[in-house]
């Protein structure tokens, strides 16, 4: 049975680059191999996973037991790949992957990959947890990766606390005493979960005047950044605003996270100010 599109469900788009090509004009036939680790990792995102934090969390990484590619055709200069993957079997402490890459419904490659799942300091295999075990299951079946919970300080302040530390205070390298205050115990929160539990964006609702919300703290982790993981928390948020009859509802954005909330239906107010040393805008969204 020959390999189609419609085999999967995963795709990572990417365009061949001159410095991939051979003397033959054509893709170098090791580059295949690096175009399928590329797509590992957005694999992962698509997965809500921040593979680094989540492995760690996990007590142990996947290693590369075998890569094996077989060859249909050339990709050329300039060409637009679609790098497809589907986990097609997990073993006791192997995961294989089942490869292909196409160029439009051309298919070029086809691949298998396995990996072994293992104690980083020993490198001997052990068996892959059951939680990673079910959401690798859950997302071959096209489940919902995440899971939005929006509440009060009490009930989601260890999952809001998580994702802050590692986004404002470690990455960002603004002072505990800015990132948490007073404010929080009476703000509506809204925190993603992947499906291991793992807290990966937040934000938190304010209502400075009756009627009036106030957008803040919106973080998500930055291995998983531009997967739709901060629009799920803004959304939530906003439609939290609404819900509650707020007029409008506005947030204190950082300059270089202005596009951002533009794409999600806010438009910017007044001028460019500083808030703990980084660069911000005022920004609306008028109900
Ligand atoms: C800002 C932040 C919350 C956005 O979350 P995210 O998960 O990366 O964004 P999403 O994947 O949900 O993006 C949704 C849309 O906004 C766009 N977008 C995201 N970040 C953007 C940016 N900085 N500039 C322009 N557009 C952006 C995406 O391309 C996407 O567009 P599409 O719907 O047309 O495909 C996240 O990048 C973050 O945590 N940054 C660090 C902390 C921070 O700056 N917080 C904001 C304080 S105001």
């Amino acid at each position: 049975m020959t390999t189609q599109r419609s085999d999967f469900r995963f795709f990572h788009r990417l365009r061949v680059r001159w410095a991939e090509v051979d003397m033959q004009k054509i893709v170098f036939n090791g580059h295949y191999l690096m175009y399928l680790d590329t797509a590992i990792s957005d694999y992962w995102r698509a997965m809500a996973f921040p593979y680094e934090a989540g492995m760690m969390a996990l007590g142990g990484d996947l290693y590369v037991k075998k890569a094996s590619v077989e060859y249909h055709g050339s990709a050329r200069f300039d060409d637009m790949l679609d790098v497809s993957l589907r986990c097609q079997r997990i073993g006791t402490s192997s995961i294989t992957f089942a490869g292909a890459i196409f160029a439009g419904d051309a298919l070029l490659i086809t691949a298998e990959l396995i990996y072994v799942f293992a104690d980083p300091t020993t490198q001997t295999s052990e068996p892959v947890p059951d939680s990673l075990r079910h959401a690798l299951q859950a997302f071959e079946a096209g489940q919902a990766m995440t899971q939005m919970q929006v509440g009060d300080w009490a009930a989601l302040s260890p999952g809001a606390s998580a994702v802050r530390e590692v986004v404002f205070v470690q990455e960002q390298g603004i002072s505990a005493s800015i990132v948490w205050d007073d404010l929080d115990a009476s703000a509506v929160h809204a925190v993603s979960f992947n499906r291991m539990q793992i807290p990966v964006a937040s934000g938190r609702l304010l209502q400075p005047e009756p009627d009036k919300g106030r957008i803040g703290r919106m973080a998500v982790l930055r291995a998983l950044r531009g997967a739709d993981l901060g629009k799920d928390v803004l959304l939530a948020l906003v439609a939290a605003s609404q819900a509650r009859g707020d007029s409008e509802v506005s947030l204190h954005a950082q300059c270089s996270a202005q596009g951002f909330y533009l794409k999600n239906g806010f438009a910017a107010r007044g001028d460019v100010f500083e808030e703990a040393g980084i660069r911000h805008i005022d920004m609306v969204q008028v109900f």
